[in-house]
C-alpha cells in the first residue's frame, strides 16, 4: 500500500509559520494565522469561557454520550443567535458539528447525497479550505470573482461569472467578514444575491465563521436572515471558534432551513447518518461552554465587543498611517473592510519582499490578519507596505 504514497505538498501556512518561528529578527510581525490576538500578541481564553469551564468542572455532570445531533440546547441557542427572534426559527433543522469545518463537510456530504451533480460556486479569492472540503465530499467546485470597486463588492463580475451556474447549483457565500478579502456585500447586495438565486434556481449556502467580528452579531447575520426569510432552502455552516475563542474545542453547527418543515425528520436522520459514518457524535465540551455563554449572553457579548473594536481600531489606525504617508488608494480601502482579514494588493514577490526585507509575514496571496498587529507596529507596517509597492 505505502508504495503508492504520493508526495503531497504541505500547507503553505504552516511552512510560513515555521519560517516565522525561525526568524531571529526582534521586530518580526506575524500576520499569518486567522486567530484573534490581543495587544500583547496572545490569543487569550475569554474570561466568560474560563468561568463557564470552572462551573462545568465543579458540576462534573457526566461524560456519557450526547445525542447524535450533539448538545440539543446548544443547537437551539445557535439557531437563535444566527436567525434572531424570527419565525424562520421553526424552519431550521440543526445539528452540532466538529467546528465550522465539520459543518462545511457535513453540508457537503448532504449535497453530495441529495444532488451529486450540483456544482459548488466558490468566491475567488476565497477561503482556502472550501475547495478541498467540497472536493473531498465528491463535489465539483467552480469559482466566481469576488472583487471590489473602491472597496464596494463588484457584483457585476460576480453575476457575469455566475451566469454559467445551472439550476440546483450551490452558491457558497461568507456570512460576514469575507476570508480573505474583508469585502462584504451591503444589505442591498444581499437582496441582489437572493433575487439572483431565485431567478437562477440556485441554493444559497452560508458559511458564517465570524459573526460578531464585523459590525455586530445581528448586523453580521443580516444577509443570512434576509435569505432565510425569502428562500425555500438555505444551507448554513456556523462556527463558534472565533466569536467565543473556542478554536481547538471544535464547536459549530450545520443548519438546513426549509420551507416544508415536514422534511425535518428525514433530514435530521440523514444528517445523523452522515456524522455516524464519520465521527459518530461531536465533542461535547465546547458546546457545553458555548451553551452557558448563550444562556447569559451579556458578559460574553461585552467581551466580543472588545475584540471587534480592537480590530476596527487597528484598521482605522492603519488607514490613517497609510493616508499620512500618501499611500495609494488601493491600500487605503483597508479601512472599509470587515473582520480580521484584508487582502493586500501585492504580488507573491512583493509579499516575499515584505517578509525578507521587513520581517512582516502574511500569506503569499496577500492575506494579512489585522488582529495579529499591535498598535505600536502600525506605522512600521504602513511604511513597509508602501516600500514594497514601489
Ligand atoms: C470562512 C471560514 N469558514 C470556516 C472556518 C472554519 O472554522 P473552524 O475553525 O470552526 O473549523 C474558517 C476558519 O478559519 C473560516 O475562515
Amino acid at each position: 500500500m505505502l508504495e503508492n504514497l504520493p508526495i503531497v505538498e504541505g500547507d503553505p501556512l504552516w511552512a510560513l509559520l515555521g519560517q516565522f518561528q525561525a526568524d531571529q529578527r526582534e521586530h518580526k510581525i506575524d500576520l499569518l494565522v486567522g486567530v484573534y490576538r490581543d495587544e500583547t500578541g496572545k490569543t487569550p481564553v475569554m474570561q466568560v469561557v474560563q468561568n463557564a469551564e470552572k462551573k462545568l468542572a465543579e458540576e462534573a455532570e457526566s461524560k456519557v454520550y450526547k445525542m447524535l445531533s450533539g448538545h440539543l440546547e446548544f443547537n437551539d441557542h445557535v439557531a437563535k443567535f444566527l436567525l434572531g427572534e424570527s419565525k424562520k426559527l421553526a424552519s431550521q433543522c440543526t445539528i452540532q458539528t466538529v467546528g465550522g469545518t465539520g459543518a462545511l463537510r457535513v453540508v457537503g456530504d448532504l449535497v453530495a447525497k441529495l444532488s451529486p451533480n450540483a456544482v459548488i460556486w466558490n468566491t475567488d479569492p476565497g477561503y482556502l479550505n472550501h475547495r478541498p472540503i467540497m472536493e473531498a465530499a465528491g463535489l465539483t467546485v467552480k469559482t466566481f470573482r469576488w472583487g471590489h470597486k473602491d472597496g464596494v463588492l463588484d457584483l457585476e463580475s460576480c453575476f457575469a461569472d455566475l451566469k454559467e451556474a445551472k439550476e440546483g447549483d450551490i452558491l457558497l457565500l461568507h456570512g460576514s467578514c469575507h476570508n480573505p478579502t474583508g469585502v462584504d456585500p451591503t444589505l442591498a447586495q444581499w437582496q441582489q444575491f437572493a433575487d439572483f438565486c431565485k431567478a437562477q434556481k440556485l441554493v444559497p449556502f452560508i458559511d458564517i465563521a465570524y459573526q460578531g467580528f464585523g459590525d455586530s452579531p445581528d448586523a453580521d447575520a443580516a444577509g443570512l436572515r434576509l435569505l432565510a426569510e425569502q428562500m425555500d432552502l438555505v444551507l448554513v455552516a456556523a462556527s463558534c471558534s472565533k466569536n467565543m475563542g473556542l478554536y481547538c474545542e471544535r464547536t459549530g453547527v450545520a443548519m438546513v432551513i426549509t420551507k416544508d418543515t415536514s422534511q425535518h425528520v428525514p433530514l435530521r436522520t440523514l444528517l445523523e447518518r452522515i456524522t455516524r459514518g464519520n465521527y459518530s457524535v461531536p465533542p461535547n465540551h465546547g458546546a457545553a461552554v458555548a451553551n452557558l455563554l448563550f444562556s447569559d449572553p451579556t458578559p460574553w457579548l461585552a467581551e466580543l465587543t472588545v475584540y471587534r473594536e480592537r480590530v476596527r481600531n487597528l484598521r482605522e489606525a492603519l488607514g490613517e498611517a497609510l493616508s499620512a504617508i500618501g499611500a495609494p488608494a488601493s491600500l487605503q480601502v483597508i479601512t472599509q473592510q470587515k473582520g480580521m482579514f484584508s487582502l493586500l494588493p501585492l504580488s507573491i514577490q512583493q509579499m516575499d519582499l515584505l517578509k525578507e526585507k521587513h520581517a512582516i509575514y502574511g500569506m503569499q496571496n496577500g492575506r494579512i490578519n489585522i488582529a495579529g498587529l499591535q498598535q505600536s507596529e502600525v506605522a512600521y507596517l504602513a511604511n513597509a507596505l508602501v516600500d514594497v509597492l514601489q
